[in-house]
């Protein structure tokens, strides 16, 4: 039997969330999927009822689960609190707490889709990215970190880009590790030329890239990376770079697709237990109008089936479904095309699981 914590958390994560436990649910009913759901609160929501973002409760059981689907976190209500009790920080305490160090961000564009993406179709047609971006150290958790009044009185803030050799090695093993599932190509993104931290970066993928001869490699410094993925994306199979790296890049990759609201990610620790989150957020400005896009979350879900519950086929299933819905012309907001009907969150959701039944039988 396998646990999920779900955490839906703040803005459209309750709406998104509750479309893919439904999901979830029919895997479990009629695929004979072996799962059980527990709830728990994170984020803004979780401050409201116990005054901290990331409660002891949630880390409990978030340790105690094989994997975590978490909607998304934040909110403007919460934006003047101070750093400690924002909702992002529970987010980087979860990640930190269940040793989620590789991030798997997948850009893939859907051919039903190609008209979303603000780059000409004859550039992103038939884009597979997968950006894996280390997610519990680098600058994000490196110390000392914080704001020091000088004598001068002028104020100065710092933190700590810090990366050890052990740390870039598992990283780059997963990637590798991907990369053979894929097209056999890494292209590992750092600032070797200014930061020592990423020159030995650079040195530890080198090293690794020796014990995979089957895999081509490559390494990139990241303002050519940045500019590479929208001057020729398709160069690209697996990308492996460090935290703040992968935060920007996988946004500027999410955006060739054209349709953030179509993006999985999957955030893995040494044993594959697992948190999944759509990489879209809380978009407050539409929460509770229930016209947020599910697929993400739907797509996270089946990155669990894959990466935590080694169920591929299921995780197939899942894909083939979105797929399904997506060439019956359904379409969020998000993704709107003319020709084509807007449906909402709820109709978005009972379409995939009507077409996962489908597929079953
Ligand atoms: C992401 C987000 C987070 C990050 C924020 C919300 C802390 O931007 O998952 O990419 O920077 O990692
Ligand atoms: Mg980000």
């Amino acid at each position: 039997m396998k646990k999920v914590l779900v955490l839906p958390g703040d803005g459209i994560g309750p709406e998104v969330v509750a479309e893919t436990v439904r999901v979830l649910e029919c895997l479990r009913d009629e695929c004979g999927l072996a799962v059980e759901m527990e709830f728990g609160l994170i984020g803004g929501a979780a401050y409201d009822v116990h005054g901290q973002p990331l409660p002891e409760d949630t880390l409990k059981l978030a340790k105690e689960a094989d994997a975590v689907l978490l909607g998304a976190v934040g909110g403007r209500q919460w934006e003047t609190l101070p750093i400690a009790l924002r909702p992002e920080k529970a987010l980087l305490g979860l990640r930190a707490a269940m040793g989620v160090f590789a991030n798997l961000r997948p850009a893939v564009l859907y051919p039903q889709l190609a008209g979303a993406s603000t780059l000409r179709p004859e550039i992103v047609a038939g884009l597979d990215i997968m950006i894996v971006r280390e997610l519990v150290g680098g600058i994000y958790f490196g110390e000392p970190r914080g704001v020091r009044t000088l004598k001068t009185g002028e104020r100065q803030g710092f933190n700590t880009l810090v990366y050890s050799e052990s740390e870039i090695e598992r990283i780059a093993v997963r990637a590798f590790e991907i990369a053979r599932t894929r097209a056999h190509r890494v292209c590992s993104v750092d600032k070797a030329n200014v930061l020592e931290a990423t020159e030995l970066w650079r040195d530890v993928v080198t090293q690794v890239a020796a014990r995979y001869p089957d895999v081509a490699i490559s390494h990139m410094y990241v303002d050519n990376a940045a500019m590479q993925l929208v001057r020729a994306p398709k160069q690209f199979d697996v990308v492996v770079t460090t935290n703040m790296f992968g935060d920007i890049l996988s946004d500027a990759a999410a955006m060739l697709t054209g349709s953030i609201g179509m993006l999985p990610s999957a955030s893995l620790n040494e044993s594959d237990r697992g948190l999944y989150e759509p990489i879209h957020g809380s978009a407050p400005d539409i929460a509770g109008k229930g016209i947020a896009n599910p697929l993400a979350t739907i797509l996270s879900a089946a990155m669990m089936l894959r990466y935590s519950f080694h169920e591929p086929l299921l995780a197939a299933r899942v894909e083939a479904a979105v797929s399904k819905v997506l060439d019956d012309g359904l379409r969020t907001a998000d993704i709107q095309e003319s020709g084509f009907p807007v449906v909402g969150t709820g109709a978005m959701g009972e379409a995939v699981v009507a077409a996962l039944r489908a597929t079953h039988s």
